[in-house]
């Protein structure tokens, strides 16, 4: 495998999305954790980071287990770290050095950019540059800009390079990530979801005993689906899954899903809780509330289904790999916009032992396990669905009555989207509740009731988003059949904000 240590850049991410898309495996670790050397691990990268090595408070580790030992590529802040560790000169660059940029001098002979073109585009983001290298570094590349865009130490397999090859807009960054990769490190190009599938099963059935049992709480989203479809095929009917319907899901999604995951051959409980729920969200309309009676709700119920399994002594759960990865803050903790952990704590209530069979896997490495695996084209593509459902699309108290207006419109635009070929078109897609009532007219009436917002969002990963740029006839389709057909909504109205500085949803 191939070390990531993270100073701290937006882009680290990125280079594990290439690397693995390599089919070659990695793992990110922040720079305050770095691993001890083994003997898998065959190549190291050093990310780039907001610091300046300049600062007296920057990242600094000492590498010295790693240099020589194994390649080294250090990217953007690590290029700069290596050099400036040795006595190099990093000093504020005297011309912008962020965006687009061309190789102009390349050794093409060199194994780190062989294949690469004269002239290639790579993408610069700095606010210093190498001025000087220290002795018994050579530059292997360079642009009319920046003359020491790539380098390497003599007689070691220690590179540098300014640029980031990880971004699309390098656009022969993959080549160079290969050439490290595969041709220097020597990664087998292994790591494929057939190899995943078969070794984590392999992992499952050495970690749970022959006589474990294991539960699951199954959502109906991708992860937790995978999850019990690998538990499944490792351990079979020890998994217990527990799929609780909290009256909050779309509409008909409980039984659907649940005869999906029969068909499936999985061991899975439904567990119809909605009154529950409805009693626990009554006279609530505070979102940081709702969500927290959710959390709290799923676990009384989930806890009192786990102890009819006789002898549970693991809880199985779909975390994948981005919500694993300590991001390293340079700037103090994250304030909290929303508190997504739907479920934070339940292990230690239950005084289980913890399994996580996709801890490594980024989503769209999920879904492609979820191919292999044969989960269902319905369960695979389906866009995210909040934890805490459709209670933060309620805007104001949640009720049922207001669950089954909700219900009905985005069933109407959901399934729309479905019939106009657009629903793969948007990453998420859902209908808002509004707490307000306005005056509209219906024959000679006039009439007095709800809004809904229709909100459809691209995203590649949920952390920023544009609003959909929908077609104005597929919405006013959408509009009138709300209107017409669900009672209690007067006006349907399309939400254009981007995030940010919006959220996705609205509560
Ligand atoms: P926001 O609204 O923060 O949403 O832009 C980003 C993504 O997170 C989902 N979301 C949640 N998911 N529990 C969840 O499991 C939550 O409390 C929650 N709040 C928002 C949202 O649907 C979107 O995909």
């Amino acid at each position: 495998q191939i070390l990531i240590l993270d100073f701290g850049s937006q882009y680290t991410q990125l280079i594990a999305r290439r690397i693995r898309e390599l089919n070659v495996y990695c793992e990110i670790h922040p720079f305050t954790h770095a691993p001890a050397l083994t003997e898998d691990i065959r190549g190291v990268v050093l990310s780039g980071s907001p610091c300046s090595v300049r600062d007296p408070e920057a990242p600094n580790p000492d590498l010295s287990q790693y240099l020589g030992r194994v390649p080294v590529l250090g990217v953007c802040y690590g290029a700069q770290l290596l050099a400036h560790q040795r006595g190099g000169d990093v000093l504020p660059a005297t011309i912008r050095e962020y965006g687009r940029a061309h190789l102009t001098h390349i050794n093409q002979h060199h194994p780190l950019l062989h294949g690469l073109r004269p002239g290639t585009q790579v993408w610069m983001s700095h606010g210093d540059t190498i001025k000087t290298l220290p002795e018994g570094f050579l530059t292997i590349a360079g642009t009319p800009d920046v003359q020491v865009a790539a380098y390497e130490l003599e007689g070691q397999p220690t590179f540098g390079i300014q640029f980031h090859p990880e971004v699309t807009h390098s656009t022969e960054g993959k080549i160079l990530m290969q050439n490290f990769v595969v041709n220097i490190c020597g990664c087998d190009q292994s790591w494929t979801p057939e190899h995943f599938v078969d070794s984590m099963v392999l992992t499952l059935q050495n970690t749970i005993g022959p006589d474990d049992q294991v539960i699951l709480g199954l959502s109906g989203g991708v992860d937790s689906s995978v999850a019990a479809l690998l538990l499944h095929r490792a351990i079979g009917p020890r998994l217990h899954g527990i799929f609780v319907d909290n009256g909050l899901l779309r509409k008909d999604e409980y039984e659907g899903v649940l005869e999906s995951y029969k068909e499936l051959g999985l061991n899975v409980r439904g567990v119809n809780a909605s009154q529950e729920f409805y009693a626990a969200l009554a006279g609530h309309t505070d979102p940081e509330k709702k969500r927290k009676a959710i959390g709290r709700t799923f676990i009384e119920v989930f806890d009192r289904e786990a102890h009819k399994v006789d002898g549970a002594n693991w809880l199985a759960q779909g975390t994948i790999y981005p919500d694993v990865i300590e991001s390293v803050s340079v700037k103090g903790p994250a304030v909290t916009i929303k508190s997504h952990h739907n479920v934070g704590g339940l292990p230690e209530l239950m005084n289980l032992k913890v399994v996580e069979p996709l801890r490594a896997l980024f989503k769209d490495e999920v879904r492609e396990v979820g191919d292999a695996l044969g989960l269902p084209h319905n369960i695979l593509h389906r866009h995210p669905f909040p934890g805490p459902g459709l209670a933060i699309r309620i805007l104001g108290e949640v009720t049922p009555e207001r669950v089954q207006i909700l219900q009905r419109a985005d069933a109407i635009f959901i399934d729309g989207l479905r019939e106009f070929d657009l629903y793969n078109e948007v990453w998420q897609a859902g209908v808002m509740l509004l707490p307000i009532h306005s005056v509209g007219v219906m024959g000679d009436e006039r009439t007095y009731e709800q809004v809904v917002a229709l909100r459809a969002v691209t995203s590649v990963d949920g952390m920023t988003a544009d609003w959909a740029h929908l077609p104005y006839q597929f919405l006013a389709h959408i509009s009138n059949k709300i209107i017409n057909q669900v009672r209690g909504i007067n006006r349907v109205v399309y939400d254009i904000s981007s995030k940010p500085p919006a959220t996705i949803e609205w509560e």
